[in-house]
Parts: C-alpha cells; structure tokens; sequence
C-alpha cells in the first residue's frame, strides 16, 4: 500500500565538521554500518522498497554505497570478508534506488518538494537518516505504517523531549486519541523558549500523503527564512487530519556529538555482529 521512502540527504551536516567537509554525513559509521543503511533497512522492514534520494553535492557515495562495487567484490570473493557485505547485498537486492538533486538548501520542506518527482501521486515515507531509530518490536516506520491503514492521513512520529530542548524540533499539540495517538491541532517549528505548545518533538519519521505537495508550493518560508515542513503539516491539519504518533523505541539524535556516541554504544552492545567485519 506504501511502498516509496524519500531520504532527504542534502544537508551539510555542518554539526560533524570537519568530517562532513568532503563526505556526507549520511555516510558517518554507527560502529561498522553507515547512518543512512540503517533508515534504508527499516524503511525495507517496513514494506518500503522503493528508495528515493533527495541528494545534493558532494553525496555521491550514497549512490554507490547503494549498488555493487566489482572490484571490490571481485578482490574478497571466496574469502570470510564476503559476509561483511552480505546485509547490504542483500538490501541492494530488495529495492529500487532513484534519485534527484535539490540544488538549493532551502529546507526539509523545500528538500520534500524536491523529491515530488520521485514519489508522484501516492502517498509515502520520510525518513531523516541522522535520527537513528530503534523499535522495541517492530521498527518505528512499520508502527507508522499500521497506524497508516487506519487513518489513511499523514503521520508524523513524536517523542517526549525536556522543556529546555523544544527550540530545536517541529513541536505539537494535540487532542489524545488513545495510546499514543493524538490528532494535531498546533505545530510550531523550533519554537522559542517558553512558546512551544508543548514537550511533544517531532522526530525524523514521517508517513505523508500527496496533497503535502500542492500545500509545499504555496508555503512561504517560515522559520531560518526556509520553506518547513510543519508548516505545510499544520495546514493538512487544519484542513484536514494529521496524526502525531509517540512511537515505540529508541532515537538517537546522530547529528549531535552526545547522540553519535550514544548511538555508538547502544549498537556496539546490542547490534554489533562480532563476525561480521
Ligand atoms: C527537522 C524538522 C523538525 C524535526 C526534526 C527532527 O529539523 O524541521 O521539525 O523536529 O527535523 O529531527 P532539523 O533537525 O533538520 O533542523
């Protein structure tokens, strides 16, 4: 019923200088697997395959990352190297992989935007790669993807976060609507401190329908001076229905130092295969 996932991947990643000077910050290892294979493998998880990269300058070891590398595979084949990349071949083997070039930075709804040619008229995932996300059961996109088939609107993924920490997300209000679930009726970009309507954050995990694209080409830039996505949500919302949805896991904010080294450790003790490199 979904089967389209858009990575927007355009960003500096100026956070991570210098490491992100020459190399995406998509690319940046959690222990031995690049970011945006993570999002890659939940969006599949979730019945997503239909890979859709919004990429800029400077990203084009996403692109190969996401095909085969002969050489390579040449050089390693018949050794125990070759289950290093098993996971990734195999992941290769489930998708598509497109991708267009947003040219200038102009924000995550601008980078959405960007990405309609790819997705056309259906509706469909987003997934930011540097929120690192882990369900306790199912992967949070697949949560979202269920809850999908009920409402049938946009869903945006939200967690708790400490009052002093709303100034750096899309934040909600909402009215409950049983476990988890709220139906939107306020959302701010990056409030300032004390104008938040509340501690719930959005966090980078989006089901979107279509319509998102006809209400992105008549949103005016909002906060940073860029066209947002929450902006262009709190128009769905009011004039039609979106749903904010408190998921069931783990995130970890890999765009920061403090969330790339958490990241670190919780995948070094729980996912890490001791074989597999
Ligand atoms: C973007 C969105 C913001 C959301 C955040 C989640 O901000 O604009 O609403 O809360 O992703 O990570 P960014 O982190 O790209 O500045």
């Amino acid at each position: 019923m979904i089967n389209k996932c858009l990575f927007p991947v355009a960003g500096y990643g100026t956070r991570f200088l210098p490491a992100t000077k020459a190399m995406a910050k998509e690319m940046l290892p959690i222990v031995q697997k690049p970011l945006v294979q993570y999002g890659v493998e939940e969006a599949v998880e979730a019945g997503l395959t239909d890979i859709a990269f919004v990429t800029g300058r400077g990203k084009r070891a996403i692109e190969d990352h996401f095909d085969r590398s002969y050489e390579l595979e040449h050089q390693i084949a018949g050794t125990g190297k070759e289950a290093a990349l098993s996971g990734i071949r195999s992941l290769i083997d489930q998708c598509t992989f497109s991708y267009t070039r947003q040219r200038h930075m102009a924000g995550l709804g601008n980078a959405i935007l960007t990405g309609k040619t790819l997705i056309g008229d259906e509706a469909f995932g987003v997934v930011l790669a540097d929120d690192l996300c882990f369900g306790h059961h199912k992967g949070v996109l697949q949560q979202m993807v269920t809850l999908y088939r009920q409402f049938r609107c946009s869903i945006v993924a939200i967690e708790e976060v400490p009052e002093d920490e709303t100034h750096k997300y899309g934040v909600i209000a909402g009215d409950s609507m049983g476990d988890r679930i709220y139906r939107v009726n306020n959302m701010v970009e990056k409030p300032a401190p004390g104008d938040a309507p509340s501690n719930l954050a959005i966090i980078g995990r989006y089901i979107l329908t279509p319509d998102i694209f006809e209400i992105l080409e008549n949103t005016p830039p909002g906060k940073n001076g860029e066209v947002q996505i929450t902006d262009a949500l709190l128009e769905q919302a009011r004039t039609g229905c979106v749903i904010a949805y408190k998921f069931d896991g783990r995130r970890f904010d890999c765009g920061s130092v403090d969330g790339f080294v958490a990241a670190t450790n919780y995948c070094y003790q729980n996912c890490y295969l001791p074989n597999a490199g």
